[in-house]
């Protein structure tokens, strides 16, 4: 499917690194009402969770709305019972939406006939469970290839394309294998493989990996991540797990009683959950390591041009009570940084500039960079650790004391009433 070449975007949506890409899958008002006929469940949606219970349904998913973006990799979030796999199968009609719509790709999935449904569960939908059936009679490579039959592949070709996912997930040498033969995470592996065997371009994975030693679980996550940067699928990855939604999600949306309580990136999310069910999955998570140097960037108050005087720069120092600053240039190039002294030793020799003093005393990161990488370079030295992109301009600076803010996680007053 991907041609390996560059896609064709605006030159725009380069520009601005906010915009989001085009949507692939839309849900909007989507509930699921299980154990009573679809209608009478369609009529009690009204009265909430009260009435469907009441007239003894369960209210899986309530009136969910969600969007994700193509290529993305959007990971649902929740206790068990939250309604996770109910929404996930909703995707594809697995389970029947007791209302609302679903799109994908512009296509009205809750409106499809038998047929266009097969072809889109065939063609462009694959999934991946915790727990899937490996056939132990036939050999590693049938079995990723499994998924290819019923998509009309001749045989040579499914093995084919069977290999080269096997070698993906790096089972290249396991393919005459018998099923028995592979450890856990191995057979997990041939899960991923039959999956991906397909090209279907959207991966629905439900907890995937949530049954794997947690060594094996971060190695899986990994080969996620570098599968989905070659080939950038769309995926929609269910876990209750928050650090793992944090380590793979590009944005992440926390269910809770069938209903969404927060979507956001990694980041927005352990900034500022949205109630005491966020914060009680965000306090397990560590801080320095989902949030990045952006989060905590501030404007670089002093910044001096290469060509300035030096007892000009000096004053500005004094009015701030500052002790060093950034010496920028014409593009905002990151040149240096000068600490006092320098610049009054500039003043005394009569130097017209700051050419002479350009320093080395400061450290640089990326905007992307986790606050673990530096944390323990906050208030080193004589200016704050600068952020910078990668052609080497000024973007801001990371403040200890924005670092501490945003690593200080306050605790909770009361939960009383929660
Ligand atoms: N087939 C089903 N029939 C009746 N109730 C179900 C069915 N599947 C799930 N439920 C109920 O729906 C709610 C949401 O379940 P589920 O979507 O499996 O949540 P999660 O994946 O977050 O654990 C739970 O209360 C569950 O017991
Ligand atoms: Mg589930």
């Amino acid at each position: 499917m991907s041609t390996g070449l560059p896609t064709t975007r605006a030159p725009l949506a380069d520009a601005l690194p906010s915009a989001a890409p085009p949507v692939m899958i839309e849900g909007s008002g989507l509930s699921k009402v299980y154990g009573l006929p679809e209608r009478r469940g369609a009529q009690l949606l009204g009265g909430g969770r009260e009435a469907v219970t009441a007239a003894g349904g369960t209210l899986a998913v309530h009136d969910v709305d969600f969007t994700v973006g193509r290529g993305e990799l959007f990971v649902v979030m929740g206790l068990s019972g939250s309604g996770k796999s109910t929404l996930l199968r909703m995707v594809n009609r697995l389970v029947e939406p007791t209302s609302g719509t679903l799109r994908i790709d512009g296509a009205e999935v809750t409106g499809m006939d038998a047929d266009a449904l097969r072809e889109l569960r065939n063609r462009r939908i694959s999934m991946v469970f915790q727990h899937f059936a490996l056939f132990p009679h036939r050999s590693v490579r049938e079995n990723a290839a499994y998924g290819l039959r019923i998509r009309g592949v001749t045989a040579k070709e499914r093995l084919a394309r069977a290999d080269a996912a096997l070698h993906q997930v790096g089972l290249g040498n396991h393919g005459d294998a018998r099923p028995h033969a592979l450890s856990g995470g191995m057979r997990q592996r041939v899960g991923l493989a039959r999956a991906l065997a397909t090209d279907a371009d959207i991966l629905l994975m439900d907890e995937p990996f949530s049954a794997l030693d947690p060594l094996i679980k971060r190695n899986m996550q990994d080969l996620l991540l570098e599968l989905q940067a070659e080939h950038r699928r769309t995926v929609v990855f269910v876990t209750h797990d928050l650090n793992e939604a944090m380590r793979i999600g590009s944005r992440i949306m926390v269910m809770k009683d069938g209903a969404v309580v927060q979507c956001g990136t990694g980041p927005e999310i352990v900034s500022a959950p949205a109630d005491d069910y966020v914060s009680d999955f965000v306090s397990d998570v560590d801080r320095s390591r989902v949030l990045t140097a952006s989060a905590v960037m501030r404007p670089a108050l002093l910044t001096a041009h290469v060509g300035e005087a030096p007892a000009d720069v000096l004053e500005r120092l004094a009015n701030a009570e500052a002790t060093g600053v950034f010496i920028v240039d014409d593009d905002g190039l990151l040149l240096g940084a000068a600490r006092d002294q320098d610049l009054a030793d500039a003043l005394r020799d009569g130097e017209p500039d700051l050419t002479g003093r350009v320093g080395d005393a400061y450290r640089t990161v990326r905007p992307d960079q986790p606050l673990a990488d530096f944390l323990h370079l906050a208030g080193q030295g004589i200016v704050p650790v600068a952020v910078v992109d990668t052609a080497g301009r000024l973007l801001g600076v990371a403040p200890k004391a924005a670092i501490l803010s945003a690593l200080a996680q306050p605790r909770r007053i009361s939960r009383a009433h929660a």
